[in-house]
């Protein structure tokens, strides 16, 4: 609900509000975000003299009135808030001060589709939008604001009149007066993503940038903000997720008195935007909350996230139980083999078999050719098309790998279009996995991309794509793009290749990849409805990554697959059931030959896909609860929202010599319902006050245990 009192802006959903109030000099105060309120928070603002706080001219002698101490909306430079800004322009005449007064609002119900950027699709939501105009450029600040469960969507659009500014930061800032605040983020490496930290909000900015470009494995762009003594069940908690693929910037901060300062947004130090006469849509922000705890955030955001961010109208191919051919040959294939392993993907009970990377030109290393996109027909024994009609014609769907933002240097592209890769002008570039990245901002680019994918989806018939994205981007410099635009232009250039085919080939399921996890985030999701989780298949590692992974994303998001043994990550040798009880926590699959399985592996892999679609549904649409997240032992409970069915997984990671027993509470179960659970009726009271006991051997190191629980 959106209430507009005079100048008293209050936002109430589910569970939340979020207040803003318009004051006497036009500036727009951020009041209150937490637990839902009724009347005016700006009561608890203290206006003092505080020594050294600068006032605004407006004000006078009234010393008591400061941007030093006041919760802004909208906060820049030069004002004397000398706290981290959100919001740099620079003027026409250089300077970097800017005061931006409310001009308008308005409140109507409708669909706020941002052209050419990823946004939240709900039918007749309720918005707010402000307008603010700054004082000496004119430039508007638009901020919209969406209200939907225990979930806010804010938008923010710059548009500039005659007068030309630079935007040169770009983030949403969020401004507590009191209150003790740690913020959760999910940090690691290739191999390693999204691994959870937690680090108290104190004075003197804690920051992460991400100005590869992309998300990065380094540092995802969601973050959790949290009460000091918030836990998994207990707690307020309001996450921040931004609807972007590219660079972008996080900081917390204290200040002296006391107040926190939260800021995101696209960007890193490349980016600056001239703009006159025109505008600039940021991408948006998703922020949920909930007082009940991170459990309870993580349900409450990932079901907003399936139904008003992940892509919808897939394909027949809803869930695809898929076999992907990397790990098991490599570069190392002929058609006839794929055929054989594509044959028996069939026979295991898969929907879909995927060629990876070494089908095109002359790859059969990570070297060259990236740009050519045609078949390697010497390699193949045959073309595209006659591959994938005798793949199809075993019953199974076709799809196939390719990384259409690349150029090898030793390719016909780079040969004939230099000056198509992001390249400084009189240096050489900076490779990374031997390729260099196209400039999507160039539109000649994006067209030549749109071209081939349309011959590969048209003559290779394909079901599904694995867009992958190995490197990230290092020279900012386009033949085409001012350098500071670059980081927004090329991810528009890369977003509009994903609406086309989204518009044009609506059968067509996408998978995002970025070498595993390197791009994971709501910009892809909007587009791509799975994103391969990591190149780290091993089960052990991957439940680490995919408990980070769940806090702000759904699992049927995770592109997850059952590899051989040992390991090719980190040689571990896991039990098959193990390794599949930890990919069904995700979009199931497999990535190992099948024609080199044992029989009784053969038997046992086809009893548990079986089982995977018995319960695909719940994973895909029930509440995933982490019940048990130690060094020790993980598990976790996928819930049906009804409470009539629960699939439980545990891993125990190394067995010991007289061991602790695990035992985890069932939350997420109803506690006036009996459960039936391996033949034994239970109440669910007992389920989730007094828990169950996990019923580990300890016979042998990774053990797992998998449970199904049905109401009776
Ligand atoms: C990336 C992907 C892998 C595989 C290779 C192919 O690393 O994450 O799954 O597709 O590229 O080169």
């Amino acid at each position: 609900m959106i209430k507009v009192e005079n100048n008293l802006f209050t936002l109430t959903g589910d569970n939340f509000t979020y207040q803003m109030k318009v004051d006497s000099f036009g500036r727009l105060l951020h009041l209150y975000h937490g637990p839902k309120i009724i009347g005016d928070a700006s009561s608890i603002i203290s206006y003092r003299d505080r020594g050294f706080s600068a006032s605004p001219y407006e004000a006078g002698f009234d010393r008591t009135y400061s941007y030093d101490y006041l919760p802004l909306e909208i906060s820049t430079l030069g004002e004397g808030d000398f706290r981290t800004p959100g919001i740099i322009i620079s003027q026409e005449d250089g300077t970097t001060s800017s005061a931006f007064i409310y001009k308008e609002h308005r409140v109507y119900n409708g669909s706020n589709k941002i052209k050419g950027l990823p946004s939240v699709v709900i039918e007749d939501a309720e918005c707010l939008e402000i307008t603010l105009e700054e004082e000496l450029s004119k430039a508007k600040i638009i901020l919209t604001y969406i209200i939907k469960d225990s979930s806010l969507v804010r938008g923010l659009e710059i548009v500039a009149g005659d007068k030309k500014i630079k935007l040169k930061k770009a983030l949403y800032t969020f401004d507590y007066l009191y209150g003790s605040f740690d913020v959760t983020y999910f940090e690691g490496r290739h191999c390693s993503e999204r691994t959870r930290k937690r680090a108290t909000i104190n004075t003197g900015a804690l920051t992460f940038t991400s100005r590869k470009g992309a998300t990065s494995h380094q540092i995802n762009n969601g973050f959790i903000i949290c009460d000091s003594n918030t836990t998994e069940l207990f707690g307020s908690a309001l996450s921040l997720e931004l609807l972007w693929s590219g660079s972008f910037t996080f900081f917390a901060e204290k200040n002296q008195y006391g107040s926190t300062r939260v800021g995101l947004g696209m960007g890193s130090e490349f980016f600056e935007y001239e703009l006159q006469n025109s505008s600039i849509a940021l991408p948006e922000l998703l922020i949920t909350f909930s007082s009940n705890g991170f459990s309870d955030l993580s349900i409450k955001n990932n079901r907003f996230i399936m139904s008003h961010i992940r892509r919808k109208n897939l394909s027949k191919l809803n869930n695809p139980v898929l076999l992907n051919n990397w790990e098991a040959t490599y570069f190392d294939f002929t058609g006839e083999k794929l055929l054989s392993i594509a044959k028996e993907a069939k026979a295991l009970g898969c929907d879909l078999f995927v060629l990876d990377d070494g089908w095109f030109s002359n790859r059969n290393d990570d070297l060259s050719s990236l740009g050519d996109w045609f078949e390697n027909k010497d390699k193949l024994k045959m073309d595209l098309n006659t591959l994938s009609s005798l793949i199809t014609k075993e019953g199974i769907a076709f799809g196939l790998w390719v990384e259409p933002e690349m150029v090898s240097e030793n390719s016909i592209l780079f040969k004939n279009h230099p000056e198509w890769a992001l390249m400084l002008k009189n240096k050489k570039p900076v490779r990374g996995r031997y390729q260099l990245v196209l400039d999507l901002s160039n539109k000649d680019v994006v067209a030549y991309i749109k071209s081939f994918l349309d011959d590969l989806i048209t003559r290779g018939k394909l079901s599904y794509m694995k867009w992958d994205y190995n490197r990230f981007i290092t020279d900012f410099f386009s033949s085409v793009t001012p350098a500071g635009k670059i980081e927004y232009d090329y991810i528009l250039g890369l977003y509009s290749i994903f609406e086309y085919l989204n518009e044009k080939y609506p059968h067509l399921m996408i998978e995002g990849c970025s070498g595993g996890g390197g791009r994971f985030d709501l910009g892809l999701i909007y587009y791509t409805p799975q994103s391969w989780l990591s190149d780290n298949t091993d089960a052990i590692e991957r439940l680490d990554i995919e408990f980070g992974s769940s806090y702000l994303y759904p699992i049927a998001t995770f592109g997850s697959h059952v590899s051989a043994v040992p390991n090719h990550q980190t040689h571990r040798v896991t039990p098959l059931f193990t390794r599949s009880c930890v990919a069904m926590l995700g979009s199931y699959g497999l990535e190992l030959d099948p024609t080199k399985l044992s029989e009784e592996e053969k038997n046992e892999i086809k009893f548990e896909i079986k089982e995977y679609k018995k319960y695909a549904s719940l994973i895909k649409d029930g509440d995933f609860y982490r019940l048990l997240d130690s060094n020790e032992a993980s598990s976790a409970l996928c819930v049906s929202r009804d409470k009539s069915k629960a699939l439980l997984i545990a891993v125990n990671r190394l067995s010991h010599g007289n061991p602790v027993d695990h035992h985890v509470k069932l939350k997420g179960l109803d506690e006036n319902k009996n459960y039936l659970i391996n033949g034994k009726v239970i109440p669910g009271s007992l389920l989730v006050n007094a828990g169950l006991l996990l019923p580990f051997t300890f016979s042998n190191d990774y053990e797992a245990i998998r449970l199904y629980i049905e109401e009776v």
